[in-house]
């Protein structure tokens, strides 16, 4: 494979993406933990162990940092940090201090995610992001993560994809308690504002605790293309699902961008990729340059100069060759939106490990493999030539 000198600016950040439900494992307190043990919420397995990352993050950062990664970037879990409501647990910040302070010690910079689709249960039961207090609620959660974040943390991420959130609000009104699909459909209003105020509490929050720390969140961007006949798309789609969370980033340091595939959007609304068209194990297309649509849409509505960050991209695959090349074709991507004057500042890959995606182990984004049974880790190429990157900043050719 050949390479030319790279495109990404000094100080990029390189990494891998992971989140504390997904990877720790036994996350009782959570209400995820709950409801994948409700026969009624139809979950097709429980998280159980996961990754068994809660007792295995050392091993986790010592593989990242050996493939050559500099950044991390890992979630704390309110469910455990606040196991019951106004009840801090200093063993639980400990040990994500211990987290950070491991990330530094092995050259990863960690960025932290405080809020990562999980709350606790007596924060669900006290009625969710819509209740009377709730902002109050989540902020006060931050202020008790000083410890953690106050020193040696660059980058904190207050709530990852509140537009997700939205939807599976909208999802659970109507009494689905899954994933979303992907084309998403309509999100919770009352979510919507809740959860921007909830971001905006967080900000402050966390710029009490150490004002040099980089506030930002992370929006899932779904890449909507219009088809001919198609109704006016950004009023439909990218306004509720996107622009809204666009915007009320306007101020923060940097905006986190999320991105898989693309949704077509025809007359009737979201249409399904041909039958011939290669997907990935969540079914989803197969289309690696998803990330650059996804970052000049998110440049045109942050205004100009916002700090982008690519927190999360990436692809479910049995197949590791098909990982590469997904890989290759997003860098390109990232690449030329740099090219294009962007200000793209890091690149974080979904995800470090093969994890439970909210629902089932099936779907493997992992650069590593994990031993569902021993949790013994094993590096896949991709994440050998992708971690080597973090080293020579080279872009493949694709
Ligand atoms: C989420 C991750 C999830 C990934 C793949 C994002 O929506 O932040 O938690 O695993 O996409 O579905």
């Amino acid at each position: 494979m050949t390479t030319r000198t790279t495109p990404f600016p000094e100080g990029f950040l390189w990494g891998a993406s992971t989140a504390a439900h997904q990877i720790e494992g036994n996350n009782v307190n959570s209400d995820w933990w709950r409801k994948e043990h409700d026969p009624a919420a139809g979950i097709q397995e429980p998280s159980l162990d996961a990754c068994d990352s809660y007792h295995r993050w050392e091993q986790d950062m010592d593989l990242l940092a050996d493939l050559g990664f500099t950044d991390y970037r890992f979630s704390v879990e309110w469910a455990r940090i606040e196991p019951a409501r106004g009840h801090f647990s200093q063993a639980e910040i400990a040990h994500y201090r211990r987290m950070v302070d491991g990330a530094l010690a092995r050259g990863l910079r960690p960025m932290v995610t405080l809020h990562h689709f999980t709350v606790p249960r007596w924060f669900e039961d006290f009625g969710g992001w819509t209740a009377d207090g709730a902002v109050e609620l989540f902020a006060r959660y931050v202020e008790e993560c000083a410890p953690i974040i106050a020193e040696g943390v660059r980058h904190v991420c207050t709530i990852n994809e509140p537009n997700m959130i939205a939807v599976m609000a909208g999802l659970a009104k109507s009494g689905d308690q899954g994933f979303p699909p992907a084309g998403l459909p309509t999100p919770d209003e009352e979510t919507t504002h809740a959860i921007i105020a909830a971001h905006h509490a967080a900000v402050k929050a966390v710029k009490g605790i150490n004002p040099d720390i980089q506030v930002g969140w992370t929006i899932a961007n779904q890449v909507y293309q219009a088809l001919p006949g198609a109704k006016d798309i950004t009023a439909a789609y990218r306004h509720p699902r996107e622009d809204v969370f666009i915007e009320a980033a306007r101020g923060d340091d940097w905006l986190g961008v999320q991105s898989y595939t693309r949704t077509k959007i025809g007359s009737e609304g979201p249409v399904t990729a041909p039958a011939e068209a290669e997907r990935t194990l969540t079914q989803w297309e197969y289309y690696p340059t998803a990330v650059g649509h996804a970052l000049r849409h998110t440049a045109d509505f942050a205004g100009p100069g916002m700090p982008l960050i690519v927190t999360e991209n990436g692809i479910a695959t049995a197949d590791d060759t098909r990982r590469v090349a997904y890989y290759t074709g997003a860098l390109a991507a990232v690449a030329a939106c740099i090219e294009d004057g962007l200000n793209v500042q890091g690149y974080l890959a979904w995800s470090a490990l093969d994890n439970y995606e909210w629902g089932s182990f099936a779907p493997t984004f992992g650069l590593i493999a994990v031993n569902p049974v021993t949790f013994e880790r094993t590096a896949k190429p991709s994440a050998v030539w992708l971690g080597a990157m973090g080293n020579t900043r080279a872009l493949p050719h694709a």
